[in-house]
């Protein structure tokens, strides 16, 4: 039996599974597991079941002991992959479960920006609502429309498979070809700067890494059609937000929509917030019972395997 140490209540049956081969320490809240807490909780520790939300640096992984880290989500550029690496200790995470959920998500954010639904709920929250007007809250179209998906990795693939129930064109800019599966989705292979001059919808997928930071910035926003669109899936980073902001007020882009921002969490008195051509949502991809509890529990099977001085089912390091 080894001490464990999980950072937030996990939904599912991930604490019961760990609970019957260890001892668990569980951070039951209010809110994330403060640092200090983290720090102070960890000696003796041998599993660490973490959040995204958590800052996984050589401190943490330095921990004397420290056997196994396993992270509730797919992305972990909240880690120091670098320590972990040499630190030789394995990290989970946890791909696959969520990918339809996420891209489920990318395309509804897609359609809101497109076709301007939180304007719309707004207008009839604020009483607005006349009779029927042919021109009121124009979008632009998502059928037949040039979908560009920035990253073509799980989430991106399955973006792309729902775009073309919209007879979408579709765009893929990414590091690695894929020809078998680009021919697969019906998806052309361009650069990065050609999707971004033909999209209608720009749809980002990319993990967050130091080739990935910013970008999105003022130069790439700049190469946008102005009646196109930006959707953020992947992470907040990924998108220069100063930029964003003055793409958004110089009209450079259509509309923003966004589930990861940066900062994370954005408080209400951000300019983003405040405009209307940009709908933001608390980082929500993931965010169905079913798929939360399936991360859950395989955050909980990697960690046990690891323990146990078996292979981790999804190691990422
Ligand atoms: C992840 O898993 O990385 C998502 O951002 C949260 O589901």
């Amino acid at each position: 039996m080894s001490r464990v140490l999980v950072t937030r209540r996990p939904p599912g049956r991930a604490l019961e599974m760990l609970a019957a081969a260890h001892e668990v320490d569980l951070w039951d809240g209010p809110g994330e597991m403060p640092r200090d807490e983290l720090l102070a909780r960890l000696s003796g520790v041998e599993g660490l079941y973490c959040m995204l939300t958590d800052r996984i640096d050589a401190r943490v992984i330095g921990t004397p002991g420290l056997r196994a880290i396993s992270q509730m989500a797919v992305g972990v550029d909240n880690v120091d992959l670098e320590s972990i690496r040499s630190a030789g200790i394995p990290l989970g995470h946890t791909p696959d479960v969520l990918t339809d959920a996420t891209a489920d998500l990318a395309v509804a954010l897609l359609l809101a920006g497109a076709r301007r639904l939180a304007e719309g709920v707004d207008h009839v929250r604020a009483d607005a609502w006349g009779p029927w007007e042919p021109e009121l809250l124009l979008g632009a179209e998502v059928s037949g429309s040039t979908v560009g998906i920035v990253g073509f990795g799980r989430i991106g693939e399955a973006v792309a498979r729902r775009m073309t129930g919209f007879g979408c064109r579709l765009l893929v800019a990414s590091r690695s070809p894929k020809p078998d599966l680009e021919e697969a989705v019906g998806a052309e292979r361009v650069s990065f700067e050609e999707l971004l001059a033909a999209a209608d919808h720009v749809v980002l997928t990319v993990p967050l890494s130091d080739e990935t930071r910013g970008l999105m910035d003022a130069d790439a926003l700049g190469r946008m059609q102005r009646t196109a669109g930006l959707v953020n899936v992947a992470r907040g980073p990924v998108v220069d937000t100063d930029a964003l902001v003055a793409a958004l007020a110089a009209d450079g882009i259509a509309y923003a929509a966004l589930d990861v921002t940066d900062p994370e969490p954005m408080r209400a008195d951000h300019p983003l917030v405040a405009d209307p051509r940009c709908t933001i949502l608390p980082h929500l991809g993931s965010s169905t019972t079913g798929t939360r509890a399936a991360m859950a529990e395989l955050a909980a099977e990697n960690l046990l395997a690891a323990l146990s001085g078996r292979p981790m089912v999804a190691r990422i390091a």
